[in-house]
């Protein structure tokens, strides 16, 4: 019977093309990149990377023009209030400057009145505690007490 022989035909060119492939993708894979190439580790890791991240530090960001997000250090994002000037400019010019509310105005002696017979440390607590309209610390809770007399000193130098 030849029916035997064909198989036997039919199974030996299968096998020799099983060979042939397995040949072929040896070769493949051997022209591949290398994947313990540090170059190409770091491609992967770019592609798979999450497309974001969740900001736990509680630290500020900012978002650059091409939509790059960093996050902004403390120091960066941290306004100066490192001077009685600098926290009067940020806080307390809002009111003091031009008077509203009948706020006594910085550089002006005779707005001030009788407040100028009050001692320092009476106009810290206005300051600190509120006063009437003012809120305490100017509406700055998060400013230091420091901060604040820092503030009154310079609104008291500018009287002189
Ligand atoms: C929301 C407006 C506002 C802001 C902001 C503000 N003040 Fe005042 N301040 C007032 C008003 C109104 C008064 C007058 C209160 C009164 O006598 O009834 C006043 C009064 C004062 C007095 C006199 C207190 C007294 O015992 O007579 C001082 C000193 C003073 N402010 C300092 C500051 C400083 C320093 C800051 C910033 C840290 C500040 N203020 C921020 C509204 C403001």
């Amino acid at each position: 019977m030849g029916t035997p022989t064909l198989f036997t035909g039919i199974l030996g060119i299968l096998i020799a093309i099983t060979v042939v492939l397995f040949i072929i993708a040896q070769n493949i894979v051997e022209n591949d990149p290398k994947w313990d190439d540090p170059r190409v580790a770091q491609t992967i890791q770019q592609r798979i990377a999450p497309v974001g991240k969740l900001n736990t530090s509680g630290a500020p960001i900012e978002v650059s023009e091409a939509g790059t997000v960093s996050l902004i250090s403390e120091a960066q994002a941290a306004p100066d209030y490192g001077s009685g000037e600098k926290v009067y400019n940020m806080v307390c010019q809002a009111c003091h400057s031009t008077g509203v509310l009948n706020s006594p105005k910085l550089g002006d002696p005779a707005g001030w009145g009788p407040r100028l017979d009050k001692s320092k440390d009476v106009l810290y607590e206005s300051v600190l505690k509120g006063l009437n309209l003012m809120p305490p610390k100017g509406g700055r809770p998060d400013l230091s007490d420091e901060q604040v007399r820092m503030a009154v000193d310079y609104m008291l130098d500018s009287l002189n």
